[in-house]
């Protein structure tokens, strides 16, 4: 009897190297790498273009593209398993962004959550890639016909709008070149947001409140336990203050659920004691961190694989850009006279 291979879908993800990689970065994208990796035709990539519109040196962009390499491959991510890529080792995706950009409008891209508040903090580098940001980005993803995008919740509109381009693509060259590339999450359930421990917002490479898979279990202590709190529930059943709330969604993602239990009741009946709770989270986050951070350190200094990854990963990404960019030509007309 012949055996029937199934097809794998397709997985595309990228990440900045704009800096160390976060307990965010782990749990809103990394983690369902790992799980996606055997299942899926993954391409996982360091996003080295996007990062460009921060405006790094050429010395501070290199080595976070190693740091984010190292650390991909310390989380577990496999390079015989999965593409693992440099973003301009691919050329391909900036033509397609080219072309992108030429029904991608005005209005729809001003319009974007990111690009508002970018413009709003950093207003004396509001550059025209942090405008078109999204159309790379939806290149990035559709160039290798994605079908999955695991990505935390930060990254929606993106998404969304990689979805609006790939189908007006689509509709324009009456083709169904791209599939929608769709949101995926590590529990099927919502995309999530890995809170800061500063009191408000996410947590993130450039906010300063980040807790780093490379650092040190001291470090991460002293971090946990200056995190933002209050005076304490003075009510049963108290709603929580953000700050509190985002304690508690950390420990959701970090901690067994019997740990979360003991300390919503705990919290519920006014007894809750944060210094416990934090020496707990401390403790639940060093659990993930320390195996990847004994990685980190072998991995970033042996430049010879790396390299080898880098080329490897090169390879494969590109052959599967070429063959999408060859067809996206021929539909758009422009076709060799030779
Ligand atoms: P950062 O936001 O730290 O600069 P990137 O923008 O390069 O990092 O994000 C890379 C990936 O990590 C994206 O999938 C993004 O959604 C995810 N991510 C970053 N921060 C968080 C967070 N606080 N919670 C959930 N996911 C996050
Ligand atoms: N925009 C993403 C971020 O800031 C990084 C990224 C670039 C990306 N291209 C991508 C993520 C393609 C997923 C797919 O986090």
């Amino acid at each position: 009897m012949m055996s029937e291979k199934k097809i794998k879908k397709t997985v595309v993800s990228g990440i900045r190297p704009t800096g160390n990689l976060h307990l965010g970065n782990y749990f809103g994208a990394v983690r369902s790498f790992l799980k996606m990796q055997h299942d899926f035709n993954c391409y996982f990539f360091i996003a080295d273009i996007h990062s460009l519109t921060t405006h790094p040196t050429p010395a501070n962009l290199q080595a976070g593209v190693r740091q984010v390499l190292a650390e991909y491959l310390a989380c577990g991510i496999d390079p015989e398993a999965a593409t693992i890529f440099i973003q301009s080792d691919v050329p391909e995706v900036t033509e397609l962004y080219t072309y992108l950009n030429m029904n991608a409008y005005l209005g729809e891209l001003e319009r974007t959550t990111s690009f508002k508040e970018k413009a709003r903090t950093q207003p004396d580098n509001v550059n025209a890639g942090l405008l078109t940001y999204p159309v790379l980005m939806a290149a990035d993803i559709i160039i290798h016909k994605a079908n999955y995008v695991p990505v935390g919740k930060d990254q929606e509109q993106h998404l969304e709008m990689a979805r609006t381009f790939a189908n007006r693509f689509n509709r324009m060259y009456h083709h169904k070149l791209f599939p929608a590339p769709k949101p995926f999450t590590f529990d099927g359930k919502d995309m999530i947001k890995v809170p800061g421990l500063d009191g408000s917002g996410k947590m993130g490479k450039s906010s300063g409140n980040g807790i780093y898979l490379y650092e040190d279990p001291a470090d991460i202590r002293k971090k946990v336990m200056r995190a933002v709190t209050d005076a304490g529930p003075t009510e049963m059943n108290q709603v929580k203050p953000e700050p509190v709330e985002n304690l508690f969604t950390l420990m959701k993602i970090v901690s067994a659920p019997e740990t979360v239990e003991y300390f919503e009741n705990q919290y519920n009946s006014c007894q809750i004691r944060y210094g416990d709770m934090k020496k707990q989270l401390a403790e639940d986050i060093i659990a993930v961190t320390t195996p990847i951070r004994e990685r980190i350190l072998e991995l970033v200094n042996d430049s010879e694989y790396l390299g080898k990854v880098a080329r490897m990963g090169a390879e494969k990404a590109r052959e599967s850009a070429v063959r999408t960019l060859t067809e996206v030509r021929e539909l758009i007309g422009l076709r060799k006279l030779y």
